[in-house]
């Protein structure tokens, strides 16, 4: 059964043919919008809610290929069926290419046009819910991720698997630093021994030093028993040092004897005692900077870093932006027992061109809210406006172009955000609806 609900622009120059179909479609239940040309056709889509078009090819002036470009450009997620009197496969194969989902040749009959419709809207549903989930999700340990960076680094955290190398982590805020070192331990042949991370930036300095190696009884006031320090917990295990750029040149002295000698002692100790641990640390702050302003011991950065792993920002492996766009909007949705958003490819692809300065767990964040605050689909207002526009020192190309390509680019990518609204575009822009269609002339 078709929803009565559907509103379907027909385009064709003969008043004849826009006569029948808009009688057949009345006669599905449908709610039929005709007109006779392309650029009246765009109007209209731009204006009211489509929810098909039904197209003829063959027009005087422009040509419905040119309409079938256009809607797949600037509204993707509206189907069209195109409708023609020229049986020809080649140009029935060359508008499925621009984005039409379905063909139908003149004369057809009132099922034929039904079924066609049927289809068309069909396809169009399935293809927005799986656009992504169709993919196989790529992840290890937790981890996910398609791009070849990733894959690298799923390969590295194998190669430290029957070892106990430091590994030194790199990345931005946000990249899933301490992720990678607990997959290096849980894939490591010693992933039942403990895995015990430490902050060390938000342990206060005087403090670090004994939290990390431990205190015998009265080593210092208010030192009221022995205990045991980080080290000692991860006895035959892990010790994940995060934020090792917060640690004070005394603890990094420390921290290179213990990593040199594989002993460590105890404050207020006499004797020292052997240690088998693996260490991983991360860092988001560049060590080689502070090494030259001599904050960082340069032996200990390169006792740490025998195995390095740098996570790359998500910006540079978007690839992976529909994968864990996935992953939490599955994870969410049936963590609050809710059914899994959808998503139209347009607004996949305003996720995958925004930067995501805090890079996943941003993600996760946003995903996160939108499965709180929104229902079944996502729409274009449900993206904040900081995403829509991507930050415009990406967008100064390298070639060298006039100032007016340069408006006509802005003005379509402002567009292209917002979703093709001239009203909110011509806001953003901060000029008048009138001034932006002169423009678009
Ligand atoms: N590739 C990934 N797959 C799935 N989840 C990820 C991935 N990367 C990061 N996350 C998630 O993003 C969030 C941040 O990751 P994590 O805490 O490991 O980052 P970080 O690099 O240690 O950040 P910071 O430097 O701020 O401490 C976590 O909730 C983590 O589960
Ligand atoms: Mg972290």
């Amino acid at each position: 059964m078709l929803d009565p609900q559907l509103t379907v622009l027909v385009v064709d120059d003969s008043v004849d043919m826009l006569e029948i179909l808009r009688r057949n479609l009345n006669d599905l239940g449908l709610n039929p919008i005709v007109c006779s040309g392309v650029v009246e056709a765009i109007d209209i889509l731009e204006s009211t809610k489509i929810d098909l078009v039904i197209t003829d090819l063959h027009m005087p002036k422009i040509d419905g290929r040119q309409l079938v470009k256009y809607i797949s450009q600037h509204f993707n997620i509206t189907p069209v069926l195109v409708v023609t009197g020229y049986p020809d496969v080649r140009a029935a194969v060359d508008v499925m290419k621009l984005g039409a989902l379905e063909y139908l040749i003149k004369p057809f009959t009132n099922d034929e046009l039904k079924e066609a419709i049927e289809n068309v809207l069909g396809n169009k549903i399935q293809e927005i819910t799986t656009a992504i989930s169709t993919e196989k999700l790529s992840s290890f340990h937790g981890i996910i991720g398609v791009s070849d960076v990733m894959q690298k680094l799923y390969q590295t955290i194998e190669r430290t698997k029957n070892n106990k190398a430091t590994v030194l982590i790199t990345g931005e805020s946000g990249t899933g630093k301490e992720m990678v070192a607990r997959a290096i331990h849980y894939n490591s042949n010693f992933s039942s021994a403990p895995f015990v991370p430490v902050n060390c930036g938000a342990i206060p300095d005087q403090l670090l030093e004994s939290e990390l190696f431990g205190h015998i009884k009265g080593s210092f006031t208010g030192a009221f028993t022995t205990r045991a320090g980080f080290f000692q917990a991860a006895n035959t295990g892990t010790l994940f040092l995060d934020e090792i750029s917060n640690a004070s040149l005394t603890v990094q002295a420390k921290l290179l004897r213990a990593i040199q000698d594989k002993e460590i002692t105890m404050l207020g100790a006499t004797k020292s005692q052997q240690i088998d641990v693996r260490i991983i640390t991360a860092s988001n702050s560049n060590l080689l900077e502070m090494i030259d302003k001599q904050m960082f011991r340069e032996d200990l950065y390169y006792r740490l870093n025998v195995v390095t792993v740098e996570i790359p920002p998500l910006r540079d492996r978007r690839e992976d932006i529909p994968h864990l766009f996935d992953y939490f909007n599955k994870k969410y949705s049936n963590e609050q027992k809710k059914a899994v958003l959808k998503i139209s490819k347009p607004l996949l692809k305003i996720l995958i061109d925004y930067a995501w300065p805090g890079n996943v767990r941003e993600l996760e964040n946003f995903v996160y809210r939108l499965v709180i605050m929104t229902d079944k689909k996502i729409t274009i207002e449900d993206i904040p406006n900081h995403m829509k526009m991507q930050s415009p020192t990406n967008e100064i190309p390298d070639t060298m172009m006039t100032l007016a390509d340069m408006e006509k680019r802005y003005i379509q990518k402002v567009l292209n955000a917002t979703g093709n609204n001239k009203t909110k575009a011509a806001q953003i822009l901060n000029i008048d609806r009138k001034t932006l269609r002169e423009k678009l002339k």
